[in-house]
């Protein structure tokens, strides 16, 4: 909280980690700070200039835009744009929660389909080889 002293990301650069409760706090016209992609942004001298208004951006103060923000589409222009208002990095610690809801739909969808990819194959290879049993059985009775 209150910390006003910047660093920039990128690999020169000490890196510095705020937490979400940090930016919480940063959801006014004074001080507007939101998260993109696990790193911190302070937003405040770019309300004017976004071409996607301010409003957009208020809703989104004090914490995590990343959905919004690639809801919209942002072209590679816009992505540069990011680095200029990059404050800090998030800290690790509050970017588990998102990470570890994705290894869990991973595992989950990958374990369910296991059994099934075989089994479908499987299947249609006895119906194939039942048909072509059936067809050896006619050839046979017509000869
Ligand atoms: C620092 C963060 C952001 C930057 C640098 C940024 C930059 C830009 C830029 C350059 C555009 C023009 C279109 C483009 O080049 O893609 C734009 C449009 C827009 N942005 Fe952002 N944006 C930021 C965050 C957000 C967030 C968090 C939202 C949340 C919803 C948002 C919503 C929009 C919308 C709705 C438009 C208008 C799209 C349209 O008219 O087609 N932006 N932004």
């Amino acid at each position: 909280m209150g910390e006003d002293d910047k660093v920039i990301c990128n690999d020169d650069s000490p890196v510095k980690y705020l937490t979400l409760e940090d930016v919480k706090c940063h959801n006014s016209c004074t001080s507007t700070w939101l998260v993109i992609h696990d790193k911190v942004y302070d937003v405040t001298k770019f309300l004017d200039e976004h071409p996607g208004g301010e409003e957009v951006l208020f809703e989104q103060a004090g914490g995590d835009a990343t959905e919004s923000f690639e809801d919209v589409g942002h072209s590679s222009d816009a992505r540069e744009m990011l680095t200029q208002y990059c404050i800090a990095e998030l800290d690790p610690a509050d970017r588990k929660k998102e990470n570890s809801k994705d290894v869990l739909i991973t595992t989950s969808s990958s374990h369910s389909s296991w059994w099934t990819n075989w089994l479908i194959p499987a299947l249609a290879a006895a119906v194939v080889g039942l048909m072509y049993r059936f067809y050896l059985v006619e050839t046979k009775t017509s000869s």
